[in-house]
């Protein structure tokens, strides 16, 4: 475990740290139950008291939280203080009925920025570094995370927030940052548009990327550090929960995202049953907060799917990759399938560009699913055949199903500036 800190408790070995979260959590279970209506009708239903929890396994007695209890509580129902002392909000606003919206005091964001400063010392990021930010800014977490987070590490920072991808190319050409902090598919959008004015991405200043608020595939890691000559890390974390900055890689191992432990304490459990799985199994990922103030989450289910590995550049532990949310997981004629392992595949094909969508289909009992994507350059007719029938058989062969795989012109699949949106699923339910 070589390597400098930004702070000394990352070196806490696992006693201290087990300590720390117990205490924490107590605290944590005793306010939310006093200070939040829902919090305290949950656990009296559930027949649990805070004084139940005697050791951390105890939290699995515990009810969840989920993305309807913030519906229902929307907007200020779950805050655990006094309106007045919420210094900030932000807010999803997710695909179906209310946002879900969050609140920090002064404390958590300060908090807040010390994680994400943490994250990217991690990932390499130092004072003195101009970091570009091109999450956007605005009710999304990202921008304003990864803001203050880069101003607490001493950071020069711009702020240029997603889109306008042209003035991104301008700013990165003459303000030469030595970090971006972007969505990995909206830094494949800036490289393409660096390409388009004859600037070749590796020429320039960039040597660091810290990529996150949307699955990415291994292999999408090898194009972006291939293509822009820089480490790429990733770095985890939803609103719900505080927003970028809960888990991100350290540059030394670049095996995973160190959990930061001191702050949030993790369960994975059976996306269908809830229980929790034993340590090192795949399911969903449950996280409770451990020093948040306005909106403590006690167990809340993240729907992201991953599993908990041990330390290695810290002794904290390690969440895998996050392949996929347990809602993005696509059920095609019995096979699970995760959008990343397409990705993963397409990305083998060195015809390909980096770009594309998952369209479902139901011809009557039967899924039909279409792989859109495109070629780098212009392709010959038959080229094309040849390349999109090679891919459908590779999804066949290492994932077991059919799909058709049609191949468009180079530009032609919609580019996103945040996250993208992968899967178009128009398969009426049954
Ligand atoms: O996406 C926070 C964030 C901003 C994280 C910038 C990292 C960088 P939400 O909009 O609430 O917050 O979306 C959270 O995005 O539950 C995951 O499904 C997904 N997600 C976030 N980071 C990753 C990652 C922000 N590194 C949801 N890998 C989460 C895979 C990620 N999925």
């Amino acid at each position: 475990m070589s390597g400098e800190v930004f702070e000394p408790i990352e070196r806490a070995g696992i006693d201290e740290l087990r300590a720390l979260q117990l205490a924490r959590l107590r605290a944590t279970l005793e306010r939310a139950y006093r200070c939040v209506p829902h919090y305290k009708a949950r656990f009296d239903a559930a027949a649990v008291h805070p004084d139940d929890l005697r050791e951390l396994a105890d939290l699995s007695r515990f009810p969840f939280l989920v993305k309807d209890d913030f519906r229902a509580n929307y907007p200020f129902g779950l805050f655990a203080v006094d309106r007045a002392r919420v210094a900030r909000l932000h807010a999803s606003s997710g695909t179906t009925g209310r946002a879900t919206v969050v609140g920090y005091t002064r404390a958590d964001i300060d908090t807040w920025a010390g994680l994400v400063a943490r994250s990217i010392f991690a990932a390499g990021g130092r004072a003195g570094d101009v970091v570009h930010v091109a999450y956007g800014y605005g009710l999304f977490t990202g921008g304003l995370g990864a803001h203050y987070g880069a101003e607490r590490l001493g950071c020069t920072v711009v702020p240029m927030s997603g889109g306008q991808t042209a003035k991104q190319v301008q700013l990165i050409c003459d303000f030469a940052p030595r970090i971006i902090m972007v969505t990995p598919s909206y830094a494949l959008a800036i490289a393409e548009e660096m390409e388009h004015r004859g600037i070749e991405p590796r020429t320039c200043s960039l040597a660091l990327g810290i990529f996150g608020a949307e699955p990415w595939s291994e292999e999408m890691r090898a194009t972006i550090e291939a293509r822009f000559g820089i480490d790429a890390l990733d770095i985890y974390g939803l609103s719900e929960v505080m927003g970028p900055g809960v888990a991100a890689e350290c540059l030394e191992t670049k095996d995973g995202l160190t959990l930061w432990e001191d702050h949030f304490y993790p369960e994975i459990v059976d996306p269908v049953s809830g229980a929790v799985l034993p340590e090192g199994d795949f399911g969903e990922l449950v996280l409770t907060s451990l020093t948040k103030e306005a909106l403590p989450v006690i167990r809340y289910r993240t729907r992201d799917l991953t599993r908990l590995l041990p330390g290695t550049a810290r002794p904290m532990r390690r969440l895998a990759r996050i392949r996929a949310r347990s809602d993005d997981m696509l059920i095609v004629r019995g096979v699970n399938v995760f959008p990343s392992q397409i990705e993963a595949l397409l990305l083998r094909e060195p015809l390909l560009a980096p770009h594309y969508r998952i369209h479902l289909t139901r011809a009557g009992a039967l899924d039909r699913v279409r792989v859109y994507t495109e070629s780098r350059e212009q392709l010959e007719d038959d080229q094309r055949a040849i390349c999109a029938r090679s891919l459908e058989a590779a999804i066949k062969t290492f994932i077991g199903i059919s799909v058709s795989v049609e191949i468009g012109a180079p530009g032609q699949i919609e580019r996103s500036s945040g996250k993208a949106s992968r899967v178009l699923d128009e398969r009426s339910p049954t």
